[in-house]
């Protein structure tokens, strides 16, 4: 069973104190939810509180980023077990604003990724392609070509792919659930043929992008789409709680 994941990147945005005023008006929105999965990306400053709130609930927590080293002399950065510390269960790995903003290439990406891996976390990772890119109809190799520098091995049940198609993100633009669900039929392909059938059909897969209540439906209604990563409607726990509900109607998928 693929369960429906519905996660909130909440990038640069919240206090401690706006991350508890959140917690305390969603939580009771969405009590007794059950089929589907939530998680929330806090900022690291954030995290320690938020893993206090969300003890006993059904919310699970992720970090937006990790650095690939265990500890030690890097300024500003955060490891896999700080996450872990934090109640933490999700880590982003290669959101195009850290590929774009902060330098993440293919090379980090992977170091990252095994860090997460290594530690306990479960990693969601993202790929997409850029305005351009598409215009090029190179959507799909950009994307496979991201998968294969990022995965030497896969087990379906611990790393999540996100497609994240740059253009969508943070535009208002949201790629049609057709676009949507032929990447996530592509990636379970690409998934399928590198790993396994097996690998492919329990892969979780999920779009981001300009998901917002409107949309979230028609998007997780898709065969192969599990589940949405959400940005700036994530910050809104009425919104966000709505695009949960939209998936607790697609429940999540038998394999
Ligand atoms: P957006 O961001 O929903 O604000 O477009 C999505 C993301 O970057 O994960």
């Amino acid at each position: 069973m693929r369960r429906i994941l519905v996660a909130g990147n909440w990038k640069m945005n919240k206090t401690p104190a706006e991350t508890e005023g959140f917690i305390e008006a969603f939580l009771p929105t969405i009590a007794g939810l059950g089929r589907v999965e939530i998680a929330i990306f806090p900022p690291f400053t954030s995290l320690d509180r938020a893993g206090r709130l969300l003890e006993g609930t059904t919310i699970r927590l992720g970090g937006q980023d990790l650095h690939f080293e265990t500890s030690g002399a890097y300024t500003g950065a955060i490891s896999a077990s700080m996450l872990v510390a934090c109640g933490c269960r999700y880590v982003l790995v290669g959101h195009s604003e850290r590929r774009r903003l902060f330098g993440d290439d293919d090379r980090i990406v992977r170091l990252k990724l095994e860090a997460a891996l290594s530690s306990g976390l479960f990693p969601i990772l993202c790929v997409g392609e850029g305005t351009e890119e598409r215009r090029r109809g190179d959507s799909e190799g950009v994307v496979t070509d991201q998968l294969s520098s990022a995965l030497d091995a896969l087990d379906p049940e611990r790393i999540v792919i996100a497609y994240e198609p740059i253009w969508a993100i943070g535009t208002g633009q949201t790629a049609t659930p057709q676009i949507a669900e032929g990447m996530a039929s592509a990636i379970r392909g690409w998934v399928s043929s590198r790993f396994g059938g097996e690998a492919g059909g329990r892969v979780r897969s999920l779009y981001g992008g300009s998901v917002n209540p409107d949309n979230a439906g028609a998007i997780m209604g898709e065969p192969d789409i599990d589940g949405v990563l959400v940005g700036g409607a994530s910050l809104d726990p009425a919104k966000f709680a709505s695009i949960v509900r939209s998936g607790v109607s697609v429940g999540g998928r038998d394999v």
